[in-house]
């Protein structure tokens, strides 16, 4: 056999390099790792020029930073080997973080470091890399360092991280840079606020820190709005393989009722509760994924308000299937089963949440048609938009369908004629009767409920014949309704 080295071809090589997949919003968060890992308590990011189509950024913090030898090592493409065990609070792996994430924004990366105030600088640049062909690392001299954007932000202990060249955060086709660098500063907030949450509030157990931007303050966003009472925190289950412990926490968020105003819109998340159901996944209390079912369950109305943590070691993440954006993670197949069967615990719970709102009018088992509010001492009564029919039907309305959909019922509830029927009641109270329910239609409106919420609540046939047992005004025929339903299926 004969044996030919043969390098990858630089100039080609740096371009598919740029092409991971790495968003502004999961680069970032990649270049913070590294700074926790670095045991980091405050990380600054900085930006100029974002009205010219040459912005300058920076991510600054205080972490242990590098000496000279350790940055050159740190600059280079795999500088660790994935395989090799990481300090169990390390958020990194494949030794790449930091240049891919940085090479997916920018075309030139400098950094520089400090360790008790000595500073060493070095730089790709990949126009350079380019022209030369050869991956030939600039290192800064000391004027050089002094020149770097935001040096004088850099503390005596820790390390910049310097993006110019951008070429790939926003689209410099547009007429206002600044204003869609603004859009991109505001989506990163939020990233950065819900991924990084658990170390922003400081939890116990991990070094608190706080991350600014241009001096604002970043705050935590806890998925689980765990600082409401009314979230209920389900059993926790624990999972030992090999040594490595994952922990799954099930939480369902406060219904709206149980919320103060705006409270149950900010939680929702961007798309919606809909949207983000499902399991969160953290690797080292870093959030990796966030809602999602993994595909042992569809995202339905029934669970919209559950929300399960998974923790997991960085021992696991090959077994996880973790990639270099530590953005996306699979369970590995051994404990898919044990995952499935919180789904089913949560779908029971979540189930009995929801149908069990509103429930304030007789029996405080079922869900009612009608509720009865009373404010100031005054007693009025609206259609539930907790029942689950009304809220099946809500959900498949645009924003504007819903709206109209929402005034027609409190219109229904305000032009009800309460004066007409406590006249009718006091004059001649036997012929005030309430209209009997035609039985199929009720079968039908059954059958249309329980189809939905097999295909998108992920429940089972017997589950959801169960739910029916709590929702006026199925609850008074269930016989009747579970002997047809089971009839009609034959
Ligand atoms: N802010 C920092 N402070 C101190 N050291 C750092 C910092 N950023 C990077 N390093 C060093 O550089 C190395 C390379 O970082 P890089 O992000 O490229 O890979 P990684 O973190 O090891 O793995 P991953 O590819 O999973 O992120 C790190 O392992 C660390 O030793
Ligand atoms: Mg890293």
């Amino acid at each position: 056999m004969v044996v030919e080295r043969t390098d990858p071809n630089p100039s080609a090589f740096i371009y598919s390099l740029r092409s991971v997949g790495y968003s502004f919003e999961t680069a970032v968060a990649d270049i913070i790792d590294n700074s926790i890992s670095a045991g980091a308590t405050k990380i600054k990011i900085f930006f100029q020029n974002t009205d010219t189509a040459n912005p300058v950024f920076a991510i600054i913090d205080n972490g242990t930073g590098m000496d000279s030898k350790q940055l050159k090592e740190a600059m280079r493409l795999g500088s660790t080997n994935p395989l090799e065990q990481r300090n169990a609070t390390d958020l990194g792996r494949f030794g790449l973080g930091m240049k891919t994430a940085s090479f997916s924004i920018c075309k030139r990366l400098t950094v520089i470091s400090s360790v008790k105030d000595q500073k060493s600088g070095a730089c790709w640049d990949l126009d350079e890399i380019a022209t030369n062909n050869s991956w030939d690392l600039d290192i800064l001299s000391k004027t050089q360092i002094k020149e770097t954007p935001f040096e004088e932000f850099l503390p005596k202990d820790g390390t910049a991280i310097v993006w110019e060249k951008i070429d790939r955060l926003i689209d410099f086709s547009a007429k206002d840079f600044a204003k869609e660098f603004n859009v991109a500063i505001s989506s990163l907030e939020k990233h950065l606020s819900i991924t990084f949450h658990r170390y922003i509030a400081g939890e116990p157990g991990l070094k608190k820190i706080s991350i600014f931007i241009n001096e604002h303050q970043i705050e935590a966003f806890d998925p689980f709005n765990t600082k409401n009472p009314a979230t209920q925190i389900l059993e926790t289950d624990e999972i030992n393989i090999d040594g490595s412990k994952i922990v799954i926490t099930p939480y369902i968020l406060p219904h709206h009722s149980k919320t103060q105003t705006d409270e149950y819109e900010r939680y929702a998340g961007e798309g919606g509760y809909l949207a983000n159901q499902g399991f969160y996944v953290y690797r080292n209390k870093r959030l990796i994924v966030k809602g999602s079912w993994f595909r042992l369950a569809a995202p339905g109305n029934l669970t919209k308000l559950a929300r399960v943590r998974i923790d997991i070691p960085n021992t696991m993440d090959e077994a996880w299937n973790i990639d270099v954006k530590k953005s996306t993670a699979t369970p590995p197949i051994i404990i898919r089963d044990r995952l499935k069967s919180t789904i089913e615990k949560i779908m029971g719970k979540s189930a009995r949440t929801y149908t069990a709102r509103g429930a304030r009018l007789h029996d405080s088992s079922a869900v009612q048609m009608w509720e009865q509010v009373i404010a100031e001492g005054k007693v009025s009564y609206k259609i539930n938009p907790s029942h689950p029919l009304v809220s099946s039907i809500m959900e498949k309305l645009d924003p504007a369908g819903e709206a109209a959909f929402c005034a027609l019922l409190d219109m229904i509830a305000k032009c009800f004629p309460t004066e007409l029927l406590f006249s009718d009641y006091g004059t001649k109270p036997q012929d005030v009767v309430q209209n009997d329910i035609d039985l199929d239609a009720l079968v039908e409106v059954a059958k249309l409920m329980i189809a939905d919420w097999i295909k998108n609540g992920g429940m089972s046939r017997t589950d959801a014949l169960r739910a029916l047992e709590h929702i006026v005004p199925f609850n008074k025929h269930i016989s009747y309704l579970t002997e047809r339903l089971t009839n009609d299926n034959k």
